[in-house]
């Protein structure tokens, strides 16, 4: 398949209350069903080596929190939104 990736999936953060010590997945190409979260869609696109084009991005929560999530997957400070949506 080809596409360019990531894919916008929101225009606007993801806000989640997060679990302290609790790993999450964070989607980074946009295709997953479970947003913000990964749920393997990435797998479906491979560089012709048939290695992954995109992996998700590990976040271990350090306290009972809300996070915002980048839901636009161009954010420049990893899972966090930084306001880059607004520019797309
Ligand atoms: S949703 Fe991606 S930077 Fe805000």
């Amino acid at each position: 398949m080809s596409q360019q990736l990531p894919v916008v999936s929101s225009k606007l953060p993801y806000k989640i209350e997060v679990e302290a010590g609790k790993k999450y997945s964070w989607c980074s190409c946009g295709l997953s069903a479970t947003q913000p979260f990964c749920d393997g869609s990435h797998k479906t696109y491979k560089n012709p080596d048939g290695t992954s084009v995109m992996k998700s991005v590990p976040y271990v929560a350090q306290a009972n929190e809300t996070v915002y999530f980048c839901g636009c997957k161009h954010s420049k400070n990893g899972v966090f939104c930084d306001g880059t949506h607004s520019k797309i």
